[in-house]
């Protein structure tokens, strides 16, 4: 905060804004009636969506005063590796839509915070590609199990060959979310036209195809491929024969399921309602997480997103019991703006805003964020 305060006198004034709720309206401004409302719809109503937001807003913080809080430690452990502050980038598909570098910037942006960035199946660069602009930044990759199971194991593989360090199973999405903006600007073309890389580079999916296949046969196949109704949480362990990266299981809200989710293997689970685009009027995400951390219990990461705007917003999710968030669409409105600079501009106000937080809340460090911070909105008890 010190830095973003002194670039002022120093002529050096960002030209976007920290206010990270303000971003979507920049964002609109520059991308296409289709593509804004890709990204920023929900399901349905959008009640999922606002849910989300008013679980975050019915949260206060209970600040304590006087408590030494020169140095503020954001760095946390996860899986076995430290993280310099709770935060990753969450999987979003087909970043071309929103910027020419799409994934391959965003991965960059990520890199420079040296948060990790979680890869979609959907996206717009191949995963190979995203590993070579990451460097040594830190990546997941995030896998839609598709129907072929040989088209999986090979995405699997790829991933862990590629030095992506953990899985991500993401089990909201039994099928397309019914969101009216995207089927009504016609969301195929786009997930079609920049979200397929990484099955159009991958060999069990090619040899499928006829080896002339034109953009229409690759769109029919992978629709044909894509989707798969018929999981079931013993097929987890198929997993493990792929691969021995640590699995998370993505798109949790109840707690018996995230009790399956590690009965049947998992290393760690997201709560998340993947930011209110699935299944319109379900539960906010924030609202899930405590008892899905009561389910667990302390020795099984939980992370958790949707809906997290603020450093604050972070405060309360980890206080909540979460041991990191994704960020969503905000990091995404960065991209559209400015490429790698805006993504790392995003993280810098987030990663700002939490150490302000941890300041005022007389809290020295992001691990021993409880719940004696927090208070429901209304007189104390
Ligand atoms: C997503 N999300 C998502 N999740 C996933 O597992 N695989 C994916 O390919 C995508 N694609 C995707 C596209 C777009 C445009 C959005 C906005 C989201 C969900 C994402 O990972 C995350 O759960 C939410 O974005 C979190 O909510 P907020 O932060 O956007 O409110």
């Amino acid at each position: 905060v010190r830095e973003i305060y002194l670039a002022g006198p120093e002529g050096r004034k960002g030209q976007l804004t920290t206010d990270l709720t303000a971003l979507e309206d920049a964002a609109r401004a520059v991308l296409a009636p289709a593509v804004s409302a890709f990204v920023a719809g929900g399901a349905g109503t959008g009640a999922t969506g606002r849910a989300n937001r008013d679980a975050f807003d019915r949260w206060r913080l209970l600040p304590r005063a006087l408590r030494g809080v020169t140095r503020r430690d954001l760095t946390v452990d996860l899986l076995g590796r430290p993280l310099p502050a709770p935060v990753l980038l969450a999987p979003i598909s087909a970043q071309s839509a929103v910027h020419p570098q799409g994934e391959l910037a965003t991965v960059r942006g990520a890199a420079d915070a040296g948060l990790p960035f979680v890869l979609s199946s959907y996206s717009s660069h191949s995963l190979e590609e995203v590993a070579a602009a990451a460097g040594p930044g830190p990546r997941w990759f995030q896998l839609y199990w598709p129907s072929d199971d040989d088209l999986a194991a090979s995405l699997v593989r790829r991933a862990e060959a590629s030095g992506y360090t953990a899985l991500v199973l993401t089990v909201d999405n039994p099928s397309v979310g019914y969101r009216p903006a995207d089927l009504d600007h016609g969301y195929l073309p786009l997930i079609g036209g920049t979200g397929l890389a990484n099955y159009t580079s991958d060999p069990v999916f090619r040899a499928a195809l006829p080896p002339d296949a034109g953009p229409e046969a690759v769109v029919r196949h992978w629709a044909r491929v894509n989707g798969n109704p018929s999981l079931t949480w013993d097929r987890l362990n198929q997993l493990r024969e792929w691969t021995s990266l640590p699995l998370l299981v993505k798109g949790v809200l109840h707690p018996d399921d995230a009790h399956l989710a590690v009965a049947n293997g998992a290393d760690g689970v997201i709560v998340s309602n993947h930011g209110g685009r699935q299944l319109d009027g379900a539960v906010a995400s924030l609202d899930c997480l405590p008892a899905v951390r009561a389910a667990l219990g302390g020795a099984v990461p939980v992370l958790m997103d949707s809906g997290v705007r603020t450093g604050t917003d972070v405060v309360k999710a980890l206080a909540l019991g979460a041991d990191a968030v994704l960020l969503g669409r905000p990091y995404l409105y960065g991209l559209a703006l400015q490429g790698r600079a805006g993504v790392r501009h995003v993280l810098r106000c987030l990663l700002a805003e939490l150490d302000v937080a941890l300041t005022q809340l007389g809290c020295g460090s992001a691990r021993s964020l409880g719940p004696e911070l927090l208070a429901p909105a209304g007189p104390l008890g």
